[in-house]
């Protein structure tokens, strides 16, 4: 772990309240570590709007029944092979399936990915979760 650096700073005081109240409805007990984890998720957040590299989840729901949609969904991801990490399908009942797409890459690029595989007739729900490699947030 580096030096420790200490800031001071001031807040309104509404602010300040909203800031507790959030810091404990968040189930911190600890206020620094609450305000590092801000500081480093509008990191992550700065890192998607420069299209740095990234990772992201994609889940998708859909119903496999829909013809030519497994296929489509399984061709997308082997026309980015390189950043699709893993993949892991659950049957969730007797028409719909749920998969999680593990994808690395350029920001961009995981947005297109993920835009490409909801839009695809039969996909029921689709969502990005956008996440770091955490190179930059120690
Ligand atoms: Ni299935």
């Amino acid at each position: 772990m580096s030096d420790l650096e200490r800031l001071s700073f001031s807040l309104e005081g509404p602010l300040y309240k909203r800031l507790k109240l959030l810091c404990r409805a968040s189930g911190y007990s600890n206020r620094s570590e609450f305000i590092r984890d801000l500081i480093r998720a509008r990191l992550v957040g700065r890192e998607w709007e420069l299209d740095q590299e990234a990772v992201g989840t994609i889940t998708i729901v859909y119903d496999h029944h829909v013809p030519q949609l497994n296929e489509k969904l399984t061709d997308l991801q082997h026309d980015n092979h390189s950043m699709i990490l893993a993949t892991t399908h659950v049957h969730l009942e007797h028409d719909r399936c749920l998969e999680v797409i593990l994808v690395r890459g350029r920001a961009g690029r995981i947005r297109k990915i993920a835009d490409d595989l909801r839009r695809q007739r039969g996909v029921l729900h689709g969502n990005l979760s956008m996440s770091s490699t955490g190179r930059n947030l120690a």
